[in-house]
């Protein structure tokens, strides 16, 4: 007889060990290659990076390839940085891959680049908090060094629920998940519902659920340049979605740029 457990988890704890199947349609490589256009637009000589948010690590194993860049990626979810350094180990990466919180940077080196791609900083829910993390980047730049970043707008979110809602994937035999992905306009938070089933046959039929709830803050593009103007940075460029031409009223993905 099969019986059935459900235990609500932190984010990225259940979801790392099918993170990378979920995002199986990003292109992270184009994605490591504009961030390196931008390393080479703003800070050629860059020679040590470090990603924070980096997730289970595939947008730094693809920079590494270049063959340029000195790599430290960090990640607040233990689970994901674990998906990291075997992936790392699998390609005798040397990049250096710790579990950290963003919002408590503890690194003795500095960087020239400090970057986090794909709406990491949507976790952010408060200007406090946004404003302590350029403080945090600011303390590990180097003279000169650039922080990049990209958040999404409510135009994003507007259009994402359309193909996120209602996503299920059988991920092997043995799990499968579930996303309901729902935005409230009003007060701008994106909610991303995921359901991980997983039916193993060692778990003599036991079927164990687990669910997580990731709650984003959408900013639009002029909110975000108000916090901006709080920190000790300046602007170089807010660029529109993947490319390097500037961001607009209609950017769905905005890259920034600071020094
Ligand atoms: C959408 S995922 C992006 C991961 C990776 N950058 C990628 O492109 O696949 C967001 C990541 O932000 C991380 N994250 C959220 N809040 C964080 C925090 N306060 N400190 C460090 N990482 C955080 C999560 O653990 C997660 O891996």
């Amino acid at each position: 007889m099969s019986s059935k457990s459900t235990s609500e988890k932190p984010n990225y704890s259940a979801l790392a060990d099918i993170y990378d199947l979920v995002m199986a349609d990003v292109d992270y490589e184009t994605w490591a290659d504009y961030i390196d256009e931008i390393i080479l637009e703003h800070n050629p000589e860059t020679s040590d990076i470090l990603e924070l948010a980096c997730g289970t690590g595939t947008i730094a194993l693809s920079l590494e390839e270049l063959d340029c860049y000195t790599i430290t990626a960090t990640d607040g979810s233990a689970q994901m940085v674990q998906k990291a350094i075997e992936k790392g180990e699998r390609v005798h990466s040397e990049i250096e891959f710790l579990t950290m919180d963003f919002l408590d940077i503890r690194l003795q080196k500095t960087f020239d680049v400090v970057f986090m791609v794909f709406d990491s900083i949507n976790y952010l829910h408060t200007e406090d908090e946004i404003i302590q993390l350029h403080a945090q980047v600011k303390n590990i730049l180097k003279p000169g060094g650039i922080f990049i970043y990209d958040f999404t707008t409510p135009r994003n979110s507007r259009k994402a629920i359309q193909f996120l809602n209602n996503d299920q994937k059988e991920i092997n035999g043995q799990t499968r998940y579930f996303r309901e992905s729902t935005f409230d306009a009003k007060n701008r938070i994106h909610t991303n519902y995921f359901r991980i089933i997983k039916d193993s046959a060692l778990n003599r039929g036991k079927e164990e659920v687990f669910e997580e709830k990731h709650h984003q803050k959408i900013y639009t593009h002029k909110e975000m340049l108000s916090i901006i103007k709080k920190t000790d940075f300046t602007i170089l460029q807010a660029y529109d979605g993947f490319e390097l031409r500037p961001a607009h009223e209609r950017s769905l993905r905005i890259t920034m740029v600071l020094q």
